[in-house]
């Protein structure tokens, strides 16, 4: 077992409130390939920014629905790995636990994580376009697209645009737990993009005690008190072992 480890096990089993925050890298052990390696085949000849605006989607609803369809599907043959399994333990072994995840695909709520704040959405659920309230589809006609089953009116996928805000309960939710945490823990997110990003900082302001999961160095990285370099789905669940 290596010092970093060690350090990290001591630091959690002493811990008050531990934030978690997740990025693509958690995922990528299931499957998922992260936002820019989505843009695969047919779609590699698009930029994100031109498939996941408000732009995009009003400009071309169809073209933008067959994206979202080509992800969700790969999401649903897709299954949790040990580091979301490991996750969902952690949040029994500390007095209080926050997890909060950039991610899209619904696999810490499938690990048995409870009380995931989802800070970009969800790919799995659609969202009425006229109410802007989470909504069932109506009966869909072939090739037409997906309508509100409550109001008839266009749907789009529950998930965070390019230019638009956080939704208000997870955005508040989650800057609490980074203000009141003693114990941060970033793992398999770039750290760049903010105000995801700025959690860290929050929480580093606070004085709490950072641990970053990541096989490759990030901006946060030298900031970071300590530094797990690998991949989370083995790191994770020996972190949980040498808290024993
Ligand atoms: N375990 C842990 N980390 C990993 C693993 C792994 N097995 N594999 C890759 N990583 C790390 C990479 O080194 C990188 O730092 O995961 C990180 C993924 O970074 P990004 O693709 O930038 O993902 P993320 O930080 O979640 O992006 C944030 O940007 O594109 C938007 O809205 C999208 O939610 C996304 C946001």
């Amino acid at each position: 077992m290596t010092t970093d480890l060690r350090s990290a096990a001591s630091v959690l089993r002493s811990a008050r409130h531990v934030c978690v925050l997740t990025g693509a890298g958690i995922s990528a052990e299931s499957g998922i390939p992260t936002f820019r390696d989505a843009l695969t085949g047919l779609w590699s000849r698009f930029k994100p920014e031109e498939l996941a605006t408000l732009e995009a989607f009003e400009r071309n609803p169809q073209f933008v629905w067959e994206w979202y369809e080509s992800r969700r599907a790969k999401v649903l043959q897709t299954q949790p790995n040990p580091g979301h399994y490991a996750l969902a333990e952690l949040a029994g072994r500390v007095p209080e636990f926050t997890l909060v995840t950039q991610n899209v695909d619904g696999l810490h709520q499938r690990a048995g994580s409870p009380g995931v704040l989802e800070y970009h959405g969800n790919i799995l659920r659609d969202r009425c376009m006229v109410e802007q309230v989470v909504a069932g589809r109506a009966p869909e006609a072939a090739g037409r697209l997906p309508r509100c089953a409550g109001c008839g009116g266009l749907l789009r996928p529950d998930v965070v645009w390019f230019g638009e805000a956080i939704p208000a309960e997870p955005m508040r939710a989650a800057d609490r737990a980074a203000n009141d945490c003693d114990v941060f823990l970033s793992i398999g997110t770039s750290s760049l993009v903010y105000p995801a990003a700025g959690l860290a900082e929050t929480a580093l302001r606070h004085g709490a005690t950072v641990i970053e999961v990541n096989p490759n160095a990030t901006d946060l990285s030298p900031l970071a008190d300590v530094t797990l370099r690998g991949p989370a789905g083995v790191l994770l669940p020996q972190l949980l072992e040498a808290m024993l």
